[in-house]
Formats: structure tokens, sequence, C-alpha cells
């Protein structure tokens, strides 16, 4: 199941979802594991990361990863690991080797094995699925979330952490964290905020049979720990 959160603004929604961060950084004794999506929504996230809480957050203690990323260069107006730096990234003191960033620009298969590596050798491993302590996901406006797309239920219970997707209408390829590691987080968080994702958001929390087979959907209603954060009036 999936608890809601409801907030009047995005921007109220950002700063819940950052104090969420600061509190469980505040209480973790050993690195925590945060991986970020990309889109538009967290825009805001980072802004605020990088200027008003910048030295608020204790990123010492944060190892940041990403949920998914598009197969194109890190200076890519496309990189979502390039929009989160020139947001946040450059403006606050985090050590590099916190930084694990999927290499967009490197051969897309031997990448996504890559990072599966490197997620399985720095987290907590059950069941041979790497646990994060936090993931911030989001939801398209198809229903995809990650970068699965609405009938890639292969990417749904997937043991690799990390595959190759396609976008089915661009044809762009991308590395995307699997369902199997997304519902296995201790704490999985949706942020999804704006109008246009008001339908969805219903959605999510009382799907039709229908509805209960879209990525993100599928995702909320199997995760062993999903919260919606999001600017809708309930
Ligand atoms: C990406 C994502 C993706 C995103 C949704 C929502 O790289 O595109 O990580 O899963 O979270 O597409 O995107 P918007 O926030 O732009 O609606």
């Amino acid at each position: 199941m999936i608890q809601p959160f409801y907030f009047d603004t995005p921007e109220q929604t950002a700063h819940a979802i950052t104090q969420r961060l600061i509190d469980h950084l505040e209480k973790a004794m050993r690195p925590f594991f945060l991986a970020v999506s990309g889109g538009s929504t967290p825009n805001l996230l980072f802004s605020l990361w990088g200027n008003e809480y910048a030295d608020q957050i204790k990123w010492q203690r944060l190892h940041l990863f990403w949920v998914d990323e598009r197969c194109v260069a890190p200076n890519d107006p496309e990189s979502n690991y390039g929009n989160m730096k020139r947001r946040c990234l450059d403006n606050i003191h985090i050590p590099s080797e916190n930084i694990h960033r999927i290499y967009g620009e490197a051969p897309p298969e031997l990448e996504a094995d890559r990072y599966s590596l490197e997620v399985k050798n720095l987290l907590p491993v059950k069941q041979g699925i790497p646990r994060f302590d936090m993931i911030l996901a989001g939801m398209g406006d198809d229903g995809h979330t990650s970068s699965i797309f609405p009938g890639q239920t292969q990417w749904l219970t997937e043991k690799k952490p990390y595959v190759v997707s396609v976008h089915p209408v661009t044809g762009q390829q991308r590395i995307a964290m699997t369902g199997t590691v997304m519902m296995a987080a201790d704490e999985l968080i949706f942020h999804v905020t704006g109008a246009s994702k008001k339908e969805l958001i219903h959605a999510m929390l009382h799907p039709n049979e229908e509805q209960k087979k879209l990525p993100a959907i599928y995702i909320a209603q199997h995760a062993k720990n999903a919260n919606l954060f999001c600017d809708m009036p309930a």
C-alpha cells in the first residue's frame, strides 16, 4: 500500500521531502543511500538543495545514486546527472566519491551491468537485492516511473538492479532501475506535482484493473514502504 501526504504547493511538497531527508541523515549511523530521479518535477527540489538547504544537509553522510539516466553525455541538456549538477551539486560540499552517476555516454548494456555491480557492491544486499535507504521516484503522464514505460512489464520484476530500456516514442535508450529494487527500498517516495498528474495520483491510490498495470502504480502497490508526496488536495 502507498501512504499519501498532501501539500498545497509544489514548494511545500519539496520542503517536506527535504525535511524528511534531513531527519534521516541526522539519525544515520552509516552512509545513507539515496537515489534520485530525472524529469522536471525534482528541479525545484534540487534548486532548494543547492541554495537554501546547501548547509543544512549532511552531505558527507549521503551517497547519491540515480534511478535512471538517458543515454547521453553529462553535458547534454537531457542528462539527469547534468541537470542536478547545475542546480545543486556545483553549489554544495559533497565528497566527489559520494556521487555515483550513471555514465550515459557509455555503451548502454555494459553501463547497466557496471552500475548494477557498483550498487550491489556499495549497498546492503538482502536476498540478492540492493536496498536503498530512500528512493525519490517520479511518475510520467503515461504512468511510467524510472524509465519503465507502460507495457515494459519485464522490467518490473527483473532481478538485475539496472537494465537498458527504450523510450517508446523517441526511441532514446535509457539506463533504468528495475521495479525489484524500487519495491525493496526502505522508503520509496513518489514525488508527483502539477495539475496534469491529478488523475494519475487518484489512480495510484485507487487503481482500477487497467491502471494496476501501469509501472508507477504497480510498483507503488507492491512496494515494501511507499509514500506519495503530492500537491493535490484529497
Ligand atoms: C526521467 C525520469 C522519469 C521521470 C518522469 C516524470 O529521466 O525522465 O526519471 O521517470 O521521473 O518522467 O517526469 P516529469 O517530472 O518531467 O513529469
